[in-house]
């Protein structure tokens, strides 16, 4: 990998929040009020927190959800920083369109990670943060109206291959119902670059019962990256 690209060791703890989700999702926010919503590897986002806060069912899962909850947001707050001192050298590759600024961009990682903490702090909250792993979520078949994932798959294809992916998007299938949807954003690798075998794995959702579709994105930001799938579960 280049040194010019965003690196990373292991998979980051990240917090955006319910804006960025509806935007890199193109999500009309409608779609939330049509059943259960799962965010896979939901992390430190605020997007569960704020899609109850509005009156939608919402749940995360995300494996470090394993872990002690003062855990969570020590991480996620450290990740803040990390990653705003990994941006601030690579600041001339990034398109800040939406966020406007590096500082922009870190205080609305605060401000997610502070909506989040006090959710977990909840009486229900707590019991909305699910120990999840793909590729195997504990969740029956079809529980969710809508299924997203940001920021894990593709992102980091680069430590996990085709066949994680190709297993991790059958899942995400399958806990969704007929009729509904999964979404997923990006699908560009940290190294920048489009998932290599996009076209076969296409094809496997098509031969699995998915009407997969690669479209447009509303976040601007990653290099290159412009789309998100969409897979209608038929
Ligand atoms: C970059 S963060 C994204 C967090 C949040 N979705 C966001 O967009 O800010 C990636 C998340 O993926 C989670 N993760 C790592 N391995 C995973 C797996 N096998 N299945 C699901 N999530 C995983 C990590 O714990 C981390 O919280």
């Amino acid at each position: 990998m280049s040194k010019d690209v965003y690196q990373q060791v292991g998979v980051a703890m990240t917090c955006r929040g319910f804006d960025e989700y509806l935007r890199m999702f193109d999500l009309p926010e409608r779609e939330l009020a049509q059943g259960k919503v799962l965010d896979v590897a939901g992390g430190g986002s605020s997007f569960t927190a704020d899609a109850v806060d509005r009156g939608y069912d919402a749940i995360a899962a995300d494996p470090r959800y394993v872990r002690d909850t003062s855990q969570w947001v020590e991480e996620a707050a450290a990740e803040i920083e990390a990653s705003t001192m990994k941006l601030s050298k690579l600041r001339d590759y990034f398109d800040w369109t939406y966020y406007g600024s590096l500082e922009r961009h870190r205080e609305g990682r605060i401000e997610s990670l502070k909506r989040f903490s006090g959710h977990l702090q909840s009486a229900e909250g707590r019991s909305r943060y699910l120990a999840g792993s793909l590729p195997e979520l504990p969740f029956r078949d079809h529980s969710f109206s809508l299924v997203l994932c940001s920021h894990f798959l593709f992102l980091y294809a680069e430590q996990f291959g085709f066949e994680f992916h190709k297993q991790s998007i059958l899942e995400l299938m399958r806990v969704c119902m007929p009729g509904g949807e999964v979404r997923v954003y990006p699908l560009h690798s940290l190294g920048w670059k489009p998932f290599e075998r996009m076209d076969e794995l296409l094809a496997i959702i098509t031969a699995h019962g998915g009407e997969p579709e690669l479209l447009p994105s509303r976040l601007p930001f990653i290099p290159g990256s412009s789309s998100y799938m969409r897979i209608a579960i038929c």
